[in-house]
C-alpha cells in the first residue's frame, strides 16, 4: 500500500472531520499507507474510536472548525506531539437544505461558517506551518455541487464553490513555496451524509437514475461511491505521485457531472 502512495509513509497528516465518512475513509487509506495522523472531528468521541481501533499512529483531537483559537491550539499540538504536518486532508463540512427564496438565514450561516470558514482557518493554521519548511500537499473536499447547480442546496452549492476557489487561490500563494493545493469533489458518496439526504429528499436510485424534474442527470457508472473511492484520490494527491498537481478539482463522481 505504502508502494501505491509514494513518499507517505512516516509523514504526518490531519485529518479533520475524520469521524465518520469519507473523512474516516481517507484515514484509514491515509493509516494503511504508513502515515502518522491525527484526525480531528466535533465528534470527539468518534475520533477517538476510529484512533483505539486504527491503533498505533493516530491520535484524536476534539476539534470544531469554526472556532479559530481551537483550530490554532489544536494544529500546534499536533505539529508538537505527533510532528510537522506533512498533509492535511480537510475534509469537515455540513449540508442543510432550503430553497433561496424559503432558507432560514441560520442555516445560511451555519453553512458558510463550517464550510468556508472553517476551511479558511484550518488551512491557513497549517499552510503557516508550511511555508518556512517549503514543503506540504493540502487537500480539501469540495463536491460536484460547486459546479451543478442542485435544487434546495443553494447555500451547500454556494459554499462548495466558495471552497473551491478559496483553495485554488492558496494554491496560487504557496506554489512558490512548494506547498501544492487541490480539491477533491465527490459525487453522491455512500455516508451518512447521503442517509441524511436520502431520507428527506432523493433514494439511490432516482440519484443513480436521474431525475429531470429535478434537472438531475443520471450517474453513468450506475451506482454511488464509496468512501474509499474517494480516499484513494485524496491518498494519491498527498503522495509524491503528484508532484506536478496543484490549483485542481479532481471531480470524482462517476460520470454524474457529465465532465462539467
Ligand atoms: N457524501 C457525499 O455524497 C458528498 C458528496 C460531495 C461532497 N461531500 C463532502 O465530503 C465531506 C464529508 O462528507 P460526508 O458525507 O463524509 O459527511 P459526514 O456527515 O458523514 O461527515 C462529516 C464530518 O464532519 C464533522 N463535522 C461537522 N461539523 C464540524 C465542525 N464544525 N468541526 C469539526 N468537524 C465537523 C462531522 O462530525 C462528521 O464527522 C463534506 O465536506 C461534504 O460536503 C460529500
Amino acid at each position: 500500500m505504502a508502494e501505491e502512495f509514494a513518499g507517505l509513509d512516516g509523514k504526518v497528516a490531519l485529518v479533520t472531520g475524520a469521524a465518520t465518512g469519507i473523512g474516516e475513509g481517507v484515514a484509514r487509506t491515509l493509516h494503511a499507507a504508513g502515515v502518522h495522523l491525527a484526525v480531528a472531528d466535533v465528534n470527539g468521541d468518534g475520533v477517538t474510536a476510529l484512533a483505539k481501533d486504527l491503533g498505533d499512529n493516530c491520535r484524536a483531537f476534539t476539534l470544531d472548525v469554526t472556532d479559530g483559537p481551537a483550530v490554532e491550539a489544536c494544529v500546534s499540538i499536533v505539529e508538537d506531539t505527533v510532528g510537522p504536518i506533512h498533509g492535511l486532508a480537510h475534509v469537515v463540512g455540513i449540508q442543510k437544505f432550503g430553497q433561496v427564496a424559503e432558507m432560514a438565514e441560520a442555516d445560511f450561516d451555519a453553512t458558510f461558517n463550517v464550510n468556508v470558514k472553517g476551511a479558511f482557518l484550518v488551512v491557513q493554521a497549517v499552510a503557516r506551518r508550511m511555508i518556512p519548511r517549503e514543503q506540504g500537499s493540502i487537500v480539501a473536499i469540495a463536491s460536484t455541487a460547486a459546479r451543478t447547480p442542485r435544487i434546495a442546496q443553494g447555500a451547500y452549492c454556494g459554499s462548495k464553490a466558495a471552497v473551491a476557489q478559496l483553495m485554488c487561490v492558496a494554491g496560487l500563494e504557496l506554489a512558490p513555496r512548494n506547498i501544492r493545493v487541490n480539491c477533491v469533489s465527490p459525487g453522491v458518496t455512500e455516508t451518512g451524509m447521503v442517509q441524511r439526504l436520502m431520507a428527506t429528499m432523493e433514494t439511490p436510485e432516482v440519484v443513480v437514475g436521474g431525475n429531470l424534474d429535478a434537472y438531475r442527470l443520471p450517474v453513468p457508472l450506475g451506482r454511488l461511491a464509496r468512501s474509499e473511492e474517494i480516499a484513494d484520490v485524496v491518498a494519491f494527491l498527498l503522495s509524491d505521485r503528484s508532484t506536478y498537481l496543484t490549483m485542481q478539482d479532481i471531480v470524482v463522481d462517476g460520470g454524474g457531472a457529465m465532465g462539467a
